[in-house]
Formats: C-alpha cells, structure tokens, sequence
C-alpha cells in the first residue's frame, strides 16, 4: 500500500503517528515537504516515510491519496493537479463537497471523505467516513471507530461535531484554571480532570448512551450538581450551544451546495 499526503500540518501527522503506533502494514508514506518541520519530524520515525517537494509528484507516486489541505488552498492546489482512474483519494476537507472533489480527481472514481481527530495519534479518533467502503474502514479502524453514515446530510451532521472539540476542551480548561487558581497543583489538578471525563465517558457506556439517564443520575435533589446545571441552563448556555450547531451545520451545508 503506498500512501500520499497532501499537506503535513495537524491531522496527516496525527495520522501518520497512529499508524506507526497501531504498526499497520503499508510498503511506502509520502508526505509534502510542507510543513518543514512535521515532514522532518514524522520522516525521523520510519525509513518508509518518504518526503517530496511536488504535490503531483506525491500523487504519481501513490495510489491512496489523502488531502490533508485547508479548504482554500486544496481547491487552488486541485486546480493544477491530474490524478488517474487508479486512484483512491479521500479528502479530509470539512467544507468542500464529494461533488466538487470528484470533478477535480476525474478519472478517479473512488473518492470519499474522512473525518479523523488529532486523536487518531493515540488510535482512539472516531472517524466519519462517507461513502462506506470496507477498505478505508478497515483502514481507519486502525486508528479507532469508524462511522458511516447513511447519507451526505448525516455525514454533514457528523461533522457538526467535529466542530465542538476546542469547546469541549475549553470547559475542562476552565475547571483546571480554577484549580490552579486556588492553589491546587496544576498535574494533580489535570489528573483529576483526566480520571473525572475518563469515568463519565465509563458511565455513558455502561448506560448504553442513555445521556439523559446520565444527566440524571448524576443530580441530587437540591444538590450542587442540581444547582449548577439550573443555572447554566437559565443562563441559555445549552441554547445558545444549540444555536451554533445548527449554524455550524449550514456553514457546512452551504459549502457543499456551493460545489
Ligand atoms: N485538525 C483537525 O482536527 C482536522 C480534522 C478533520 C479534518 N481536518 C481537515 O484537514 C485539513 C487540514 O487540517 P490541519 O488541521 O491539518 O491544517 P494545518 O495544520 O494547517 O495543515 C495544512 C498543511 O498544508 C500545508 N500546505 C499549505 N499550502 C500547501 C501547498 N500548496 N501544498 C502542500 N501543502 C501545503 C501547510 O504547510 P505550512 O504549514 O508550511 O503552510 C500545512 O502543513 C483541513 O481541511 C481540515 O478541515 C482537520
């Protein structure tokens, strides 16, 4: 299996240490030059890593192909570059559509979109694959749980949540900002928060993601935790959260009608 990718930034690097990690068997990796510094550091982690200056050249040297680019510069990069019937490419792109990269990939028929998180380093990313195809999902089950949803408007609603990651961490950031302010020591502080959404996730588990059996559950009458989610919800926290997926969702939306 010989792999390119195009770009070297966040995600083909989180990848790449996932796939090192989980020693997925591939003959060759070709990654840009761009970024410098990730290409030399992943290059530094297998004699299998190869590094080219030229996008094309990538592609000639390939036969799965990732776009790992930022929207902008993939449809101007997309533009100039010719890729052939033999080509498998799936495009990590969040707001170009399947439509617009399978004219600029002509004649390859085989084009998907996966969604992975920088987690893939660890092999604990869910990643979003659409269409379904037993190759790319055993390819990035390596990398942890694959979904395929059923159709584009799902996998434009998967996506939504691949939007909330920074504010996910954010509230974890504010409650160990807290901590640290009152004097806690800062590991022992990120210590605790770890174990703390390591055993929630436990607990949704183990309820079968029956979330609002949990929200529940985890409320006393008249307790603290009663006290604080009342609040935070008269303060429309959980509204406004709402809001901005449905935003989210026609940013997303929009940018693949537009293709
Ligand atoms: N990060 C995530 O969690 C995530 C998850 C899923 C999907 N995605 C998608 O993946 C794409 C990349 O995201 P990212 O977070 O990895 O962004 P990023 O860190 O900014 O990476 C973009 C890479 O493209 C390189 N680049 C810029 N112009 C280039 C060109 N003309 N030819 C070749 N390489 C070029 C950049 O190099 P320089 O640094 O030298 O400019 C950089 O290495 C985006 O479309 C994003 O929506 C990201």
């Amino acid at each position: 299996m010989k792999l390119g990718f195009l770009g070297t930034g966040k995600i083909t690097s989180s990848i790449i240490e996932g796939l090192l990690k989980s020693k997925t068997k591939f003959n060759q990796i070709i990654i840009s030059k761009r970024n410098v510094k990730n290409s030399r550091f992943l290059k530094n982690k297998s004699k299998k890593i190869k590094i080219y200056e030229n996008n094309q050249d990538i592609i000639n040297s390939s036969k799965w192909v990732f776009i790992c680019l930022t929207p902008k510069v993939a449809r101007n990069e997309l533009q100039k570059l010719k890729f052939r019937k033999k080509h498998i490419v799936i495009s990590l792109v969040s707001t170009i559509s399947l439509r617009e990269i399978k004219k600029s990939c002509n004649p390859s028929k085989n084009i998907f979109k996966a969604g992975p998180l920088p987690f893939a380093s660890s092999c604990k990313s869910p990643t979003i694959i659409y269409p379904k195809n037993k190759n790319i999902n055993n390819f990035f089950k390596k990398l942890g749980l694959v979904v395929n949803p059923k159709n584009e408007k799902q996998n434009d609603h998967f996506w939504v949540m691949t939007a909330t990651m920074a504010t996910y961490a954010n509230f974890l950031a504010e409650l160990h900002k807290y901590l640290v302010k009152n004097k806690v020591d800062k590991i022992n502080a990120g210590e605790y928060l770890y174990e703390f959404s390591a055993g929630l996730n436990e607990l949704i588990k183990h309820e079968k993601y029956n979330f609002k059996k949990v929200v529940s559950d985890l409320q006393t009458k008249k307790g603290i935790n009663q006290q604080m989610l009342n609040a935070l919800s008269k303060k429309n926290l959980y509204k406004q959260l709402n809001l901005q997926l449905k935003k989210i969702y026609k940013r997303i939306k929009k940018a693949n009608d537009q293709g």
